[in-house]
């Protein structure tokens, strides 16, 4: 089979949500203590925030970001980090056994936002807590004063509400390893009477609804349905998760990982159709990919199998390859492939826990491999999704049998068109491209992640060993050129 990749304007998938490329900030690990917070630090400002970490954060060109957890926010109370900073209790946290000494909180949470210049999406415990606390934590968020909980943010000294739009009903309530797992009928009706009540205080909010941890859960698909059958008309989301470990199945099958989310995406979106019609609604439920990423999760020491931290200690600070970080472009076409259904995703997460941006406490801040994709993929695509039309021969995989060994994606915004593309094989592939319902065009860029040894990654003493490098733009003759492809490699073209 030849590689042929066809694109035209009028195949259309739907418009590109800038929020599709949000990430991630837990009390876990350090991701916020010597992550985005560090007192002391050389780069720190006069809040405690890392601005190397800031300026990284604006580069990756990140959007959206959640907070607080994650397996966290099921134990949190969110008093416990707000006010005067020697007054804040040192809690155990539960999720991942360890101290919190609660000097970030939300305040210091919305201060980095504004710096990042992100939006925040802020989750609500619904494990250990219920319905008062999260109507609470929004009057705390979004209203101006004149009743408690706004006046006590007054007192704090932010004297002008947050105005958080985006809110999560709790995080993962599918999972037995979360503090105050429920069942499916349990949280819908928690997650319907919460977002009811969260509503009455801040009618502008929308709300996003746990759905599955992942597609291999016993309750999928089930989860939804009943989640939503509750709660459909106070939500306006439905979130999944997906983490993929290179070294859970074989080395073609997590090359491919993408064709996993394909599927999960579509089922939920089925799903949530189907509960649309059993309901007799019009309104549709679009997806949040709120947790996302590559996550070598089979080397994780489970929290019951160590001891209590007295301070958080380094989690799961995965060091990501070239093949790592093809996955997570990958993944993003999948995301882009989607627009039409998927509104918001979360890399999962921003900073030293399975994340693009890693640092020394006391040192520096770099970027690793999946930065570049990311970051890449953020600031170009823009605009209209299209729908591409894309030949190419197959690769045999484990988990998903023979699955085209390309995968790719396209924008259109202006006369700006972009292609992601992906090579998953061990093989060159000369790509066809054949855009001549564009008319006459031009590429300007080439730029590829790809190295002879797809297992470099980059460290703090080699923070610029893999970054995406300039090919030589494909010549369009009559709107059509062919590109080459090296094994395991992540591209952006960019054209006009
Ligand atoms: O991102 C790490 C953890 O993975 C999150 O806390 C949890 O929601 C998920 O299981």
């Amino acid at each position: 089979t030849v590689a042929q990749l066809t694109l035209d304007p009028a195949f259309v998938i739907g418009a590109v949500d800038p929020r599709l490329f949000g990430s991630f900030v837990e009390h876990m690990g350090r991701c916020v203590y010597s992550g985005v917070f560090e007192p002391g630090h050389p780069a720190a400002d006069d809040a405690g925030l890392r601005t190397d970490v800031l300026d990284l954060t604006r580069e990756l060109g990140v959007t959206t970001v959640r907070y607080p957890g994650g397996n966290f926010v099921s134990g949190y109370r969110w008093e416990d980090g707000v006010g005067p900073v020697g007054d804040r209790p040192q809690r155990l946290d539960l999720a991942w056994r360890t101290v919190e000494s609660n000097a970030f909180g939300l305040n210091e949470f919305m201060g980095w936002a504004r710096a990042a210049g992100v939006e925040p999406m802020l989750a609500v415990n619904l494990g250990t807590r219920g319905v008062a606390e999260a109507a609470e934590l929004v009057e705390y968020t979004n209203l101006p004063g004149g009743t408690a909980a706004a006046d006590l943010r007054r007192k704090h000294g932010v004297g002008q509400p947050h105005d958080v739009r985006l809110w999560c009903l709790g995080n993962e309530m599918d999972g037995p390893w979360q503090v105050g797992n429920r069942t499916a009928d349990e949280y819908g009706r928690v997650a319907a009477r919460a977002g009811h009540a969260m509503r009455r205080v801040d009618p502008g909010i929308e709300l996003v609804a746990c759905g599955s941890s992942h597609s291999d859960m016993p309750t999928f698909a089930a989860w939804e349905a009943t989640v939503l059958e509750h709660a459909y008309d106070q939500v306006d989301y439905v979130s999944l998760h997906s983490y993929y470990d290179p070294e859970k199945h074989d080395a073609a099958s997590f090359r491919a990982a993408a064709v996993d989310l394909d599927a999960f995406i579509d089922a939920v979106v089925a799903t949530a159709d189907f509960v649309r019609a059993k309901l007799r609604r019009t309104k549709r439920i679009r997806l949040a990919l709120d947790e996302w990423n590559v996550w070598y999760q089979s080397r994780f020491t489970e929290p019951e199998d160590r001891g209590i931290a007295g301070e958080p200690p380094p989690l799961i600070e995965d060091e990501y390859t070239v093949t790592d970080a093809m996955v997570v472009g990958n993944l993003l076409i999948s995301m882009l492939r989607h627009a039409d259904r998927l509104a918001i995703g979360c890399q999962a997460q921003l900073v030293n826990i399975i994340a693009p941006i890693r640092t020394e406490p006391g040192g520096p801040a770099w970027r690793q491999t999946i930065f570049h994709p990311f970051a890449l993929t953020a600031r170009h695509a823009r605009g209209t999704a299209l729908r591409p039309v894309l030949t190419a021969p197959t690769m045999p995989t484990g988990r998903f049998g023979d699955v085209p060994v390309l995968d790719a994606a396209a924008t259109v915004d202006g006369d700006r068109l972009t292609v992601f593309a992906v090579n998953r094989g061990e093989a060159p592939v000369p790509l066809h491209l054949d855009l001549r319902a564009f008319g006459a065009v031009t590429a300007v860029e080439h730029l590829a992640l790809a190295e002879a040894d797809p297992t470099l990654a980059n460290t703090a003493a080699a923070p610029g060993r893999v970054a995406p490098r300039p090919l030589d733009p494909p010549v369009f003759d009559g709107g059509r050129a062919v590109v080459e492809l090296p094994p395991v490699s992540w591209h952006v073209l960019r054209l006009t």
